[in-house]
Order: structure tokens, then sequence, then C-alpha cells
């Protein structure tokens, strides 16, 4: 019989929903997990009254001391939701419990916070995961094992986009545009996404970074009056008093590959027309391949080997069995995932790795993480200081 797990999930957001229904469902869909997951305890803030949210969810207890939730005896595992600089106070507690952690990307608000809970994690031996979901959507995962494969042979470019438009003038001062509690605006919001998924379907790290730039466009908004925590724009309504804005809204750079390939990132919260639209699309000798979520059940492949008569961008639909990453767990052929699903995916994989078994593909852990943080940092130090930035130089 596989053993089970005792969850603490700490935060009750919107990641807080995703990772709930990710629990709630992993079980039942992934039949055969050497661990399964019990939802033991959920932290909220007071103001958020725990007890709903634990009731709607399936937790079975709920508290507002997140401190006494890592400390008791019974929790094995605890998962971190909250805002990016309070990630490090409550993965650091786990550690030193010597629980094995999970927190949402990026791995911390600041790449020192995050250098501090590398270290901690190595100390503590055991295992840790940044969820970068994206990862675990079929077509990402499949992308990863083609070039794996050798299918695009060497890479020449990587060009990657992540597109929103919720941060307009009438968007109130959430947390995610608030340097202490975020770190960075769009840049560790939605360019972390397209880095981790950049040097996960290429395989390779990032050495330089150059021609960085990053703009506010939004200099003040309103102080939020409902949902203060505000972790997304939906119903955040804003009062008469305004407040500074000291993060970005949009940072676009260049980067180069270890293996030779060069890069473009680009993000924005402004990019009028685009809801959730994050993508890349990667050329190599042999053949390319194109991504966007917005799209997320396809995979467009270019084989450049084939007869150039029949040449041409082939629409893969990723969820229709035929060995797709995820897919037998799920529904039959090409009946469709969303985005809840790389969240299911995902605890799976925690799963395994937490039953000493191999995940689908490689999951995030904290040093994995750190590396993108470190090209993150390198980003904001290039568009600061108007200069290329080796990745060597940023500790
Ligand atoms: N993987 C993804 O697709 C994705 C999407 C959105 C957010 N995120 C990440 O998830 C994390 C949470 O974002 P969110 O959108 O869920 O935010 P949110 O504001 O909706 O929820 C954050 C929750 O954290 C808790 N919290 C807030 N302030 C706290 C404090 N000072 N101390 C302790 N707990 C506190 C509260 O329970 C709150 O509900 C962030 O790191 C964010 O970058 C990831």
């Amino acid at each position: 019989m596989a053993k089970t797990c005792n969850v603490a999930l700490i935060g009750q957001g919107f990641m807080g929903r995703t990772h709930s229904n990710a629990y709630l469902k992993v079980s039942k869909f992934f039949t055969d997990l050497p661990v399964n997951p019990v939802m033991h305890t959920v932290f909220g803030m007071e103001n958020e009254n725990p007890q709903v949210f634990a009731s709607r969810w399936g937790w079975k207890n709920y508290s507002t001391d997140w401190k006494k939730v890592i400390a008791n005896e019974e929790i094995d595992f605890v998962d971190i939701v909250t805002p990016n600089h309070m990630h490090m106070p409550p993965a650091m507690a786990a550690l030193e419990a010597k629980k094995p952690v999970g927190t949402e990307k990026p791995i911390a608000g600041t790449l020192a916070d995050a250098r501090a809970m590398v270290e901690a994690a190595k100390k503590a031996k055991v295992p840790t995961f940044v969820w970068y979901n994206y990862r675990r959507c079929p077509a990402v995962a499949l992308a990863h094992q083609l070039v794996k494969a050798g299918k695009l042979g060497r890479i020449f470019h990587v060009r990657c986009v992540y597109l929103q438009d919720w941060g307009g003038p009438d968007t109130p001062l959430l947390w995610r545009f608030q340097k202490k509690l975020a770190g960075s605006g769009a840049h560790g919001d939605l360019n972390a996404h397209i880095v981790d998924m950049a040097r996960f379907v290429t395989g390779d790290d990032i050495v330089e970074v150059s021609g960085a730039v990053a703009e506010t466009f939004i200099k003040e908004r309103t102080i939020p009056t409902t949902g203060a925590a505000g972790g997304i724009a939906a119903g955040a309504k804003g009062s008469a008093k305004k407040g500074k804005v000291d993060v970005d809204d949009a940072v676009l750079f260049l980067a180069r590959f270890k293996k030779g390939a060069v890069a473009s990132f680009e993000c924005s919260r402004l990019a009028t027309g685009y809801k959730n639209q994050n993508g890349f699309e990667i050329h190599g000798e042999k053949g390319a391949l194109r991504f966007r979520f917005e799209n997320m059940n396809y995979l467009d492949y270019y084989d450049a080997t084939v007869d150039p008569k029949i040449q041409g961008w082939t629409s893969i639909i990723c969820t229709s069995g035929a060995n797709h990453p995820y897919v037998s767990a799920w529904w039959p052929d090409a009946h469709i995932l969303g985005y809840e699903h790389g969240f299911v995916n995902q605890a799976a994989d925690i799963m395994m790795v937490l039953g000493k078994k191999t995940p689908t593909v490689p999951l995030p852990d904290f040093a994995d993480a750190y590396e993108t943080q470190r090209v993150l940092e390198a980003a904001l130090l290039s568009a600061a200081n108007r200069t290329p930035i080796k990745i060597s130089e940023v500790k």
C-alpha cells in the first residue's frame, strides 16, 4: 500500500487554491503514486477566514500561526504559497525541522534570500521543490523531451515572451507592485517562468545577459481597500489615496546560452490584448519548436530533416495519448487539459520524488531555481548599469 504524507499549505490566496486543487485531485488521477498526500493543515491570515477555506477545499485543520503549523510533528511536507518576501521564513523553519519543502516561484524575493534557502537545503539534505508549473504542461514537457532526444540538433535561437495586460492604471497597489514584498514586478512574476522554461526545454544554462530594459509605466497606484493581499487584480478596488510603485511593469533582455544559442526575453503587465500569453520559439539546425500557453494543448514542430517539399510547421495536439507526458493519467485522447492540470501534474511529481521515484520530467529544486534567480538578477543589473552581465559574476 502507498505511504501517505501530511501536507501543510502556507497561504490561501490564488496559489492556495491551485495547490489545494492539486492535492485534492492528484491521487484520484495518478493512481499508482508511491506516496499520497493528506491535506492536513492550511495556514491563512486572520482576516482571511481560513476555516472557510479549509472546509471548502478539504483541509482537515486550519491555523493562523504558520510557525506552529511547521513545528507540528504530524506535518511531513511544507508547501509555501505566500508573497515572495514570505517564502524564506517558512522555508527556513521547515528545513531546520528537516522537512521537505516546496515553494511557489520565484524561489524568493531577493537573491540573498534565495541563496540562504539553497544553503539551508544543502545542510538539511531533504528534497526541495519550486512550483514552476508550466514545465508540467504536456506540450512543454514534450518540447523538453524532443530537444533531449536531439530533434533540434544544435540550437541557435531561443525567443521567449510572457505577456499580460491586467496592470493598467486602474489596478491598485497590490503586493505585486511593492519591492519589499515582491522583489521585482513583472520580471520576477513573469520572466521567472520563461527563464525557467527556456533552461528546462533547452537543457542549457544562460551564461550572460545584456541589453536589458526595465520600465515602470504607471508610477503611482491607488492603495487597495479590498483584498489587501491582492495577488490577482480581479475584484481588487483602490481608495482615493495613492502610493508609489517601485517595481517594473515590463522587462526585456537578451541572453547567451553556454552551448552558443542566443536568446531574447520579454515580459509585461501592460501588453494590451494578451491575458496570459507565455511561450517560446526555439530554432535549431534540424528543426524548430513553438509554444503558446493560451493554446496550451498544442506544440508546433518544424522538421527540417524531411524532404523540403513537405517541410512545414506541424501542430501537435499534446493531449492525444501517444505517450505524451502526463496524459495517460487524464482523459481520453484530446479531451483537453488546462491550467490547473499543470499543478496536479506537479503534485504527482513531488509525490514521486518523496517516494524516491523518478518524476515524469525533472522538477526544479531550490538549487535549480536559484540559477533562474541569478539570471533575473543579472537582467536587473544589466538594466540599471546599461552593460552586459556575466552570470558567473552574480552570486
Ligand atoms: N505558478 C504560477 O503560475 C503562479 C501564479 C501566481 C502566483 N504565483 C506565486 O505564488 C505566490 C503567491 O501568489 P498569489 O497570487 O497566490 O498571492 P495571493 O496574494 O493571492 O495569496 C498570498 C497568500 O499568502 C498569505 N500571506 C499574505 N501575506 C502574508 C504574510 N505577510 N505572511 C504570511 N502569509 C501571508 C495569505 O494567505 C494570502 O492569501 C507568489 O510567490 C507568486 O509569485 C505563482
